[in-house]
């Protein structure tokens, strides 16, 4: 069977073959054979806008792999700084490949004084620790001029390196900013969950020492989020890197993407529907006016998921772990039983919707006392590698600048009107 689909133009009668590469059309070929005919698709529903290696998601059947190994396996055995190693290099280290790289990314945590004390001091007190992130991942760029060199593989990996060490110290930082507290320089006879921990948790004590349990659910929650493939943050990482600006800024626009309570903020919104929903009593009503389009569940629904999020149900058996250490969390009964009554109404069974990665991380990080406005800085913190690794990804595939066309719907020519004759 030809691997093509035949097109014909009702207003000539002309018919063309496209020839179908990898199960869809390749954009040069449409261009040639059907000159002047767009594919409108905003929100890319139908367009891949990349070929990669990196993530395989198959939405239908449930299945996430990082470079081909099964999310659940990765989140089972391996740990953090070992999946951004195998993102970033296509394969799992050796271990001696390993020791360097954990050495490097450990060594390279502390960020230059002017950053804490000029950038940071100037932020307000009520400073949301996203908006600190955006524009201290951006602020990075200008202490590594260097940076922009971006043809330069062994130079590329020195940003990588750098931002995936200091990123834990901006956030905590952030964090510290936002409750005045002095900020915490970073450990390194930490591993990188337990001194990020530190950087948020400690006071006056010599040593900081995490929950082994607290610190290990945190690294998988992290290797959860490493990459999903061409989401919203991970496109536009690739979008700034297409015009070959420097990582630091690339990634600012990334996490500025991930902000969006679409996107990285909706663990943080599903808190406030919870507090919102406040009993089970309140329940049924809520799930009516989310049925009546008055809002929406959130964690709930995903792009490319048809099926459970693989991710949810491995944060969900998690839970249990954490709640044994900090005490159940309360809303997490409420969770329960709003997942339990959305699985089996027809409303959200026919549109797929079931529970994304965000409808139970909250819980955990609220239980395990981040305040919500953190949440999705510690996205911000999971998902650096997959940025990077597009990032350099793209570059390697020497990809065009990012250049979407439009379809003009706005009025025709019209000629200027003075200001006192309008
Ligand atoms: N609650 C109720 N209805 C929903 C929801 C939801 N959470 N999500 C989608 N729908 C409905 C939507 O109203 C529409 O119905 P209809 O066909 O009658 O108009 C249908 O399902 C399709 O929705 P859509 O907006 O076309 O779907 P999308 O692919 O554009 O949106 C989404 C994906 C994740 C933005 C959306 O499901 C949503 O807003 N979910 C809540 C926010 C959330 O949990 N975001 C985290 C995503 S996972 C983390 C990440 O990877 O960033």
């Amino acid at each position: 069977m030809p691997e093509s689909v035949t097109i014909t133009d009702n207003r000539t009668g002309e018919s063309v073959e496209v020839p179908l590469v990898n199960g869809g059309i390749d954009a040069k070929a449409w261009k040639r054979l059907l000159p002047g005919i767009w594919m409108l698709d905003p929100g890319f529903s139908i367009t891949a806008s990349a070929e990669s290696a990196i993530t395989e998601l198959d939405g239908g059947n449930g299945i996430l792999r990082y470079r081909g190994y099964p999310i659940e396996e990765l989140a089972e055995h391996s740990t953090f700084l070992e999946v951004c190693y195998l993102l970033l290099n296509g394969e799992l280290p050796g271990e001696t490949q390993f020791d360097s790289w954990v050495h490097d990314i450990t060594h390279h945590t502390f960020i230059h004084e002017n950053m804490r004390r000029r950038f940071y001091e100037g932020f307000h007190y009520d400073a949301h620790p996203m908006g600190m992130m955006v524009s201290a991942i951006a602020g990075l760029s200008t202490f590594y001029p260097e940076a922009k060199n971006i043809d330069d593989r062994d130079n590329r990996f020195i940003q990588i390196n750098r931002l995936i060490s200091k990123v834990p110290t901006l956030a905590a930082m952030a964090y510290r900013t936002s409750v005045g507290m002095p900020f915490v320089y970073p450990d390194n006879t930490l591993s990188y969950t337990e001194n990020f921990l530190s950087m948020m948790w400690r006071i006056a004590e010599p040593n900081y020492e995490a929950d082994p349990v607290l610190a290990k659910a945190l690294d998988v929650l992290l290797i959860l989020h490493a990459d999903h493939e061409q989401n919203c943050s991970t496109t536009a990482m690739r979008v700034v890197g297409s015009a070959h600006a420097d990582p630091f800024s690339a990634a600012a626009g990334a996490t500025a993407a991930l902000y969006g309570p679409r996107h990285g903020g909706a663990n943080e919104a599903v808190i406030h529907m919870l507090n919102e929903i406040g009993s089970y009593d309140n329940i049924p009503a809520f799930i009516e006016s989310v049925k009546a389009g008055e809002g929406r569940l959130m964690g709930f629904g995903h792009r490319v998921y048809k099926a459970y999020d693989p991710r949810a149900r491995i944060v969900k058996n998690h839970a249990d772990e954490v709640f044994k250490v900090t005490g159940r969390n309360p809303l997490l009964d409420i969770a329960l039983k709003l997942e339990e009554i959305a699985l089996s109404d027809d409303y959200f069974k026919s549109r797929n919707l079931y529970p994304n990665v965000d409808f139970y991380t909250g819980l955990i990080y609220q239980a395990m006392n981040f305040p919500m406005d953190m949440f999705t800085v510690l996205f911000t913190m999971g998902r650096m590698p997959g940025w990077l690794s597009h990032w350099n990804e793209a570059i390697e595939q020497e990809s065009r600048i990012s250049r979407p066309r439009q379809v003009y719907v706005g009025p025709a020519e019209r000629s200027y009107v003075p200001i006192g004759q309008r």
